[in-house]
Formats: C-alpha cells, sequence, structure tokens
C-alpha cells in the first residue's frame, strides 16, 4: 500500500500533479537554505552532508524537484526548470567556494570574528627566587660542590648550639623563632645542615644547601617571616682565608658578570671566625651608586666566615687539622638587587602580573 490515488497526500494538490507555486516557493527556500548552511559549515564533513542534503543524487531535495519538473504542464516546465537550474548552481557555487576556504584553512563563521589575534597560552615558569637558586647551584656545581638538604623542623641543638650559638644568645629568644613544641622549631637559618653534613660524612665537605627558613619577622618592604637561603660550607685540611676569598669572588663573577668587585667587610656570627659580610658592585648601576645600592656602589649578598673551631669540636673534627669556611645568601635579596625590585613582599604575593615578567 502505497496510498497512491488516495487523495490524502499533501504533495499532490491537483489531479495534473505537482503545482508550479508549489515548486517555486520550495526553490526559493532552498535558495536561502544553501546561503545560510553552506558558509556556515566548519568541517569539509559538515560540508559534504549539506551538499548530500540539497544535490545528492538519489536523496537531495535540489535534485528531487529538478526530477518532479516533468510533472508540470509543458507551459510551466520552462520556467520553474530555469530557476531550478539557477539554485542547483547557485549552490554548487557556495559549495565550491566554501571547500576551497576550509581546505585554506579559512574559518570564518557567520557571528565571531576569527581574525582577532588569538589568546596567549599561558605557559608557566619558575618564580624568579627558584631561578637565582638554580642558578646559584649551578655556578657551584661547577666549581665542585654537592647540592645537599636538610629538614626544616629543627631541634635547637642542630639550629643553635652545635652552631655555638647558646640558648641565651639574642638569635635564639623565643621573640624571634617560631618553636613547633618544647626544643623544636622551624630553623632560622640553613646553617644546621652545616652540622647535619658534617656528622654523616668526613672531609673533604663541599656542598651548597638551598631551602626555606622561618623568622618571626614582620613582613615588611625587606623582610618576609618565610624565605629562602642558600647555605655552603667547605671543610679540608689546610683550608685557609685564601681559599674562602677566591671562589666567592668567582662566584660572583659568574653570577653577576665578569667585571664584579667582591669586598669583604669584618663581621659577627658565632659559628664563624673571622666573620664577614660579603659585598657585590652593584648589578645595577656597576658601582657608580644608584637607588637600589643606596648610593653607595655596593650590594650585600651573604654572611660568611671560616669555620668556628668550637663547630668542629661539636661534631668531632680536629680543629688542629680541619679549617673550612661557610656562607649563607637569600636569593630573594639577590633576585631583588639583580631586576631592581623594590619590595621583598611582591616575590611572595603570587601575582601574577608580576611574577610573569620573569617566565
Ligand atoms: N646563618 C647566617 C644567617 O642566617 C648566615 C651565615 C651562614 C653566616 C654561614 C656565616 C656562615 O644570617
Amino acid at each position: 500500500m502505497s496510498g497512491e490515488g488516495q487523495g490524502s497526500g499533501p504533495a499532490r494538490p491537483s489531479a495534473e500533479g505537482v503545482a508550479a507555486a508549489d515548486l517555486i516557493r520550495a526553490l526559493a527556500a532552498l535558495e536561502r537554505e544553501a546561503e545560510e548552511a553552506i558558509p556556515a559549515a566548519a568541517t569539509p564533513d559538515e560540508l559534504e552532508a549539506i551538499r548530500v542534503r540539497l544535490l545528492g543524487r538519489r536523496e537531495g531535495r535540489i535534485t528531487a524537484i529538478l526530477r518532479r519538473l516533468g510533472e508540470l504542464p509543458p507551459g510551466e516546465r520552462p520556467a520553474v526548470g530555469a530557476l531550478a537550474n539557477r539554485v542547483k548552481a547557485a549552490a554548487t557555487a557556495l559549495l565550491e567556494a566554501r571547500a576551497a576556504e576550509l581546505a585554506a584553512g579559512a574559518r570564518e563563521v557567520a557571528g565571531e570574528d576569527l581574525t582577532l589575534p588569538g589568546r596567549a597560552r599561558w605557559i608557566g615558569a619558575a618564580h624568579p627566587v627558584t631561578q637565582v637558586i638554580e642558578e646559584v647551584c649551578a655556578v657551584f656545581r661547577a666549581l665542585g660542590f654537592t647540592r645537599v638538604r636538610g629538614p626544616e623542623a629543627e631541634t635547637e641543638w642542630y639550629n643553635f648550639v652545635a652552631l655555638n650559638t647558646p640558648l641565651d644568645h639574642p638569635a635564639a629568644d623565643m621573640q624571634d623563632t617560631f618553636y613547633l613544641a618544647d626544643g623544636i622549631l622551624l630553623r632560622s637559618h640553613t646553617s644546621p645542615v652545616q652540622i647535619r653534613t658534617m656528622l654523616a660524612h668526613r672531609p673533604p665537605i663541599r656542598v651548597v644547601v638551598p631551602g626555606m627558613c622561618y623568622r618571626r619577622d614582620p613582613f615588611d618592604a625587606s623582610h618576609a617571616p618565610a624565605f629562602e637561603q642558600i647555605e655552603g660550607l667547605v671543610v679540608d685540611e689546610g683550608i685557609t682565608f685564601v681559599d674562602f676569598k677566591a671562589p666567592l669572588a668567582e662566584f660572583a663573577r659568574r653570577f653577576f658578570g665578569p667585571r664584579t668587585a667582591t669586598r669583604f667587610r669584618p663581621s659577627y656570627f658565632p659559628f664563624t671566625e673571622p666573620s664577614a659580610e660579603v659585598d657585590v658592585s652593584c648589578p645595577l648601576c656597576g658601582g657608580a651608586g644608584c637607588r637600589t645600592c643606596k648610593g653607595t656602589g655596593w650590594m650585600e649578598i651573604m654572611g660568611a666566615g671560616m669555620v668556628h673551631p668550637a663547630v668542629f669540636e661539636n661534631v668531632g673534627y680536629d680543629p688542629e687539622r680541619y679549617t673550612g669556611f661557610a656562607f649563607g645568601m637569600g636569593p630573594a635579596r639577590i633576585a631583588m638587587a639583580r631586576y631592581g625590585i623594590p619590595d621583598i613582599r611582591l616575590l611572595y604575593e603570587a601575582d601574577a602580573r608580576f611574577l610573569e615578567q620573569f617566565a
């Protein structure tokens, strides 16, 4: 049963067959559809699906109309036929044009301006302080140092006592140190790893020790309560003050540039004797004096000194046989000096607009 001749199908308005007006209306609708759908096709597959729907040999809707021209009264065929051929030609031209665009990679879709520049992809990078740590350790690696680590939670003995710092020394004060429990604290410097290294190994020792340290300091332009340090320790027979100065001056030249000058100012630390503050000629102004070096031409980069004999005694080394030197620097301060950063908080606020400048 096809229903033919029952008069119930909507496609057959008259006994003659199809009405010319219906075909003209259908062709106009198909032309509009072609003009909208074809340029919006986003992929070659989508375009092919539209082609099959409109012009496919078996199911194509324009094809179907062309096939039915013969059902029209002879006088109406030329006009409708011409229109059908025009719509077919227009759709074919649109299909070809869109196929060429897609092949060329052009993807302009109605309603979107694809000529706008793309959004830059978010590329991660190491934090500027981490970059400084990696570079400093790489320079010392080239000078023969091994990189080691130690715990951030320490005992008073490692953090103070073994480093010749009595617990009534101001540095050990409850006000300056974060205590976790009785006798256990967040290390206030990386120097306890000197002790751990000397207890675990015999000389010769050449190590650098990057890591976090904690002090009960205000969070202001030049202090942070949590900050990185890089410790250094060298112990061997016959290490002199010259052996102490030369590698640090060489480090300064390799890190800040070949013309960097170094100076050692007398200082005091309980675990070194003699002690020094090490300055480098200001990497920003070259020593002429600028805002970052406060007009002095120099920038302090580390505390250092020859290891105190009492420290050797605390780890069971014979101070008559061994000598050595140690240093401790703050990579955040070095990053500030190097890049002219005026406030240490910028390094610890995790503001991507600031940090991405160093990516
Ligand atoms: N530990 C010292 C500080 O934090 C720095 C230092 C390290 C000084 C090693 C001398 C030798 O200030």
